[in-house]
């Protein structure tokens, strides 16, 4: 059988609120997203979308469960992942350019090749 590209294996994850307590946002969540798949995930506000893409591209770890990315566990950020944040992440002090630019010079592009 073909590997999945992107897998979620009984994956919960917890927040420690500010007040304190802990929130579940996904609990035994299971998921499979197979080669040439085009998924959307639909849910009411809360329900632990931005959760579940956060996992995926390794912006965040999972509390317990397993998170697969052409089989292999995701253990930081993934240069080979796209993600458009829900709320634009840009450098406000930055020009258009400067934006753009950033994210090749943090991968290590010299500013030249990044502008280029
Ligand atoms: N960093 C955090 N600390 C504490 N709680 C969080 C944190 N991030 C998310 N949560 C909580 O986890 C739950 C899931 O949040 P998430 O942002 O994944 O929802 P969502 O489905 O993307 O919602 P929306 O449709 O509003 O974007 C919510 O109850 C949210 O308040
Ligand atoms: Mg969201």
């Amino acid at each position: 059988m073909a590997q999945s590209v992107i897998e979620l294996v009984h994956v919960n994850r917890r927040f420690v609120t500010p007040d304190g307590k802990s929130l579940t946002a996904l609990r035994d969540f299971t998921m499979t997203v197979e080669r040439g798949q085009f998924v959307a995930i639909v849910g009411p506000t809360g329900c632990g979308k931005s959760t579940t893409l956060n996992l995926i591209t390794g912006l965040a770890p999972a509390s317990s469960g397993q998170v697969l990315v052409m089989g292999k566990p995701v253990s930081g950020i993934d240069p080979r992942i796209g993600f458009v944040f829900q709320a634009d992440a840009l450098f406000p002090w930055k020009s258009v350019l400067g934006n753009v630019m950033a994210g090749p010079v943090f991968r290590g592009q010299s500013k030249a090749d990044a502008k280029a």
